[in-house]
């Protein structure tokens, strides 16, 4: 049997890591800025985190959730505590998608609505209802674009009341910071207009932080940087440092019942071992503090880089945006640099997307061979 041929590979084959760093099996070592699509939080192959994990499979690494499982209340406990959000209550599964799945399902029930409103350039994953929240037609499928889904523009207040006056719509949805659509953003005041405005039409407002949660805004999510409360909270990537762990965090003004929501595989015994590791690491090592240090130094130094036209982003989650391609200069951080960046819908940007624990000296060395690649570029530009 052959893979099914979904994914264009780079020609690397990594075989272990530790830290902010990536080792391929002829041995070269990356400095990983991507994290694997934002997913390494707490750095690669962490001590607490393997020794968690290695204790845990050695007790129990799964059963179902018919029977009491104490390591999810003590995740929820922790998570309500690290995250400032301890009048949700909290649902496991597995994947980012599976998350606003349940997030849009939820939306639905309490509303007795179907219709939901999302944001051009969105992306909230693969599954039915959170692909039709997807702004992209060519990875809908007919039966996915079965679902009643309307695309705003990001800060139009005036649109998006005409939509939720028509009082037909369960849920709006929307990334605290797109990412795969290229790191746009609602304002601070689009935001408390969209929280007042959901609660005044009565429609479920669901913030997608799946990848700008878990500290990577600087804030522990980054809707915190606007001051409001959404209804559903929908997280994975970072949550467990590349264990697959997905969950929504529910305001506690909405009811519960058996079986409204289930999942075989979410909130497993390893996957909450592992989730509670990260979320020890990220408060003993003060991950959110590095962020927001190394973050400030990235602005610094990426200032002496002229080509740049724009930065987009906030704390670790950053957009680099020039006004030509960055393919080429992606090829040439990872195949001459050995630094691996991420690429968006934006062809023009370089996503950076680095373990929370990355240094202000690893930013250099990426800041240096940037520029190094950069006047090559520029250089083979010039000439054509
Ligand atoms: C904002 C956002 N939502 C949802 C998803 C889907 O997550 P998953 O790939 O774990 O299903 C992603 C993945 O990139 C994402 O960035």
């Amino acid at each position: 049997m052959e893979l099914f041929d979904v994914y264009p590979l780079y020609d690397v084959t990594p075989e272990k890591a530790k830290g902010c760093y990536v080792y391929d099996d002829k041995g070269k070592k990356y400095l990983d800025l991507y994290g694997g699509h934002g997913v390494i939080s707490i750095g690669h192959t962490h001590k607490d985190y393997v020794a968690a994990l290695t204790e845990q499979v050695q007790k129990m690494g799964f059963y179902s959730n018919s029977i009491k499982n104490p390591l999810q209340e003590a995740f929820a406990k922790k998570l309500g505590l690290v995250s400032e959000c301890e009048d949700y209550n909290l649902f496991l599964c597995n994947s980012g998608a599976e998350a606003n799945e349940n997030a849009l399902k939820m939306a639905s029930f309490e509303t007795g609505k179907r219709k939901v409103i999302a944001f051009e350039k969105a992306f909230h994953g693969r599954t039915s209802a959170a692909v039709a929240a997807t702004d992209n037609k060519k990875i809908n499928a007919p039966l996915n674009s079965q679902h009643e889904v309307v695309f705003l523009p990001l800060n139009d207040a005036e649109l998006l009341e005409k939509e939720l006056a028509k009082n037909d719509v369960a849920a709006v949805i929307i990334e605290g910071i797109q990412g795969v659509g290229g790191l746009d953003e609602g304002s601070k005041q689009f935001f408390q207009t969209l929280e007042g405005l959901c609660k005044q039409y009565g429609v479920i407002l669901i913030l997608d932080e799946i990848q700008s949660g878990y500290g990577r805004s600087g804030r522990f999510f980054s809707f915190q940087h606007h001051g409001i409360h959404p209804d559903i909270i929908s997280i994975a990537k970072g949550m467990g440092n590349g264990f697959p762990i997905g969950g929504i965090l529910i305001s506690n003004t909405v009811k519960a019942s058996y079986g409204l929501l289930g999942t075989t595989f979410g909130g497993n015994h390893l996957a909450c071992a592992a989730g509670l590791s990260v979320l020890n690491v990220i408060e003993k090592e003060k991950l959110m503090e590095n962020v927001n240090s190394v973050s400030e130094h990235f602005l610094q130094r990426i200032n002496e880089i002229e080509e740049i036209k724009a930065i987009k982003g906030k704390g670790l989650m950053l957009g680099v945006s020039f006004d030509f391609p960055v393919s080429e200069i992606r090829k040439s951080l990872i195949f001459e640099e050995g630094i691996f960046t991420g690429g968006s819908a934006d062809p023009n940007l370089l996503r950076i997307l680095p373990p929370l624990s990355v240094t202000k000296q690893e930013i250099d060395s990426f800041i240096d061979a940037l520029k190094k690649v950069l006047s090559k570029v520029t250089h083979i530009e010039n000439r054509i």
